[in-house]
């Protein structure tokens, strides 16, 4: 059984595995049509997903304003409903879109966006208070996060948010909200094909939680094996920073091949692949928070039930370094 983790330094307890929804904000593009949502999404699916997670012991979600251009948080919302104290939500700003066209159009550091951002994401998610603010441009500038982590200690002190923390995959922009109080974690990108020894040695140094996207590599993790048929899917038309799919109608092979090597070790002990694939998080750091995605319930209860089987072994940490020739 995993235990629970403390977010960094702000003694806010959550389970061992987050739920990420970016995936239920449903369909969404850029200005040239670019999709980055998921496709689409049965709404009341994903509400019986939330609560199904709640009854598993889930207690961390992950959203942003961005998702589904605000889709997303509206649906965590709902599927909290009264039970919101008794979760910790964290969500991102820094994104511009239409709510109505469902489209991003640009994004915005200055100080002014992000109060306004905050207070449009507090009233779709139906509360008072954010417990995880999250700055969601992870190449913004240093100065540009130094200053908006001295905001994020204002909205501290006002109540509005309890910690944040910033969405890049750089530890020297990590380090740069790090010095402020109350950040309690970054939230980068890890799973067992993209390692992060740098991110996660900061973590340790400085005492931040490490949160953690793609850890089911988009599900490439989870069993996938081609690309989603469905031309509103973010991997039918895989942007640079997205590995894995290859051209978007086939799986990367390289990457099949890897992943089918570490399949007798992932799947030990009973786990599916995808449980196995959280297994190697826990067992990666202790500060570790995966926050797989999910679309339907029955991925949800699968998600959840990784807690009960716990971490892999040390040894089979080193096996699959020695599989992964690293
Ligand atoms: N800060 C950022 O910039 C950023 C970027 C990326 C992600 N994130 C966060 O990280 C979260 C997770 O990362 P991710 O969205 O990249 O994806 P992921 O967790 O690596 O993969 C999620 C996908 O895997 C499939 N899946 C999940 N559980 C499964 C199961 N048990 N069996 C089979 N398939 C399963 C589903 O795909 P299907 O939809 O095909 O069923 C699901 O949508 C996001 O929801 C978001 O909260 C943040």
């Amino acid at each position: 059984m995993e235990t629970n983790r403390t977010l960094g330094r702000s003694g806010i307890e959550v389970s061992p595995l987050g739920f990420g929804c970016w995936a239920i904000g449903g369909e969404w593009s850029d200005l040239g049509g670019q999709p980055l949502g998921w496709g689409k999404v049965d709404d009341d699916e994903s509400v019986r997903a939330i609560r199904r997670a709640l009854d598993l012991g889930v207690t961390f979600f992950d959203t942003a304003d961005v998702y589904g251009t605000g889709h997303s948080e509206r649906i965590l919302g709902r599927a909290l409903g009264k039970r919101r104290a008794d979760v910790v939500v964290a969500t991102k700003w820094g994104n511009l879109f239409d709510e109505d066209t469902r489209i991003l159009n640009g994004q915005d550091t200055s100080s002014d966006h992000a109060r306004k951002a905050l207070t449009a994401s507090l009233t779709r998610l139906g509360t008072d208070y954010v417990d995880l603010y999250q700055l969601h441009l992870s190449d913004a500038h240093p100065d540009q996060g130094a200053r908006l982590r001295d905001l994020c200690e204002e909205f501290v002190r006002e109540g509005l948010i309890r910690a944040y923390a910033w969405s890049t995959d750089d530890p020297a922009r990590a380090a740069v909200f790090a010095e402020g109080e109350h950040c309690a974690a970054v939230q980068h990108a890890l799973n067992v094909m993209q390692d992060a020894p740098e991110m996660l040695a900061l973590c340790e140094e400085l005492g931040l939680a490490s949160i953690n996207r793609s850890p089911l590599a988009m599900g490439l993790l989870a069993g996938k094996r081609q690309g989603p048929q469905d031309a509103g899917d973010i991997r039918s038309k895989p942007p640079a920073w997205l590995p894995g799919f290859g051209d978007g109608s086939e799986a990367d092979p390289q990457w099949l091949a890897r992943i089918d090597a570490l399949k007798d070790i992932l799947t030990s002990d009973g786990r599916t692949l995808a449980q196995g694939a959280l297994a190697w998080i826990w067992a990666r750091s202790p500060r570790t928070i995966p926050i797989p995605g999910f679309r339907s319930l029955a991925q949800a209860e699968q998600n959840a039930g990784a807690m009960e089987k716990g971490s892999l072994t040390a040894v089979q940490l080193t096996e699959i370094n020695q599989i992964l020739e690293r």
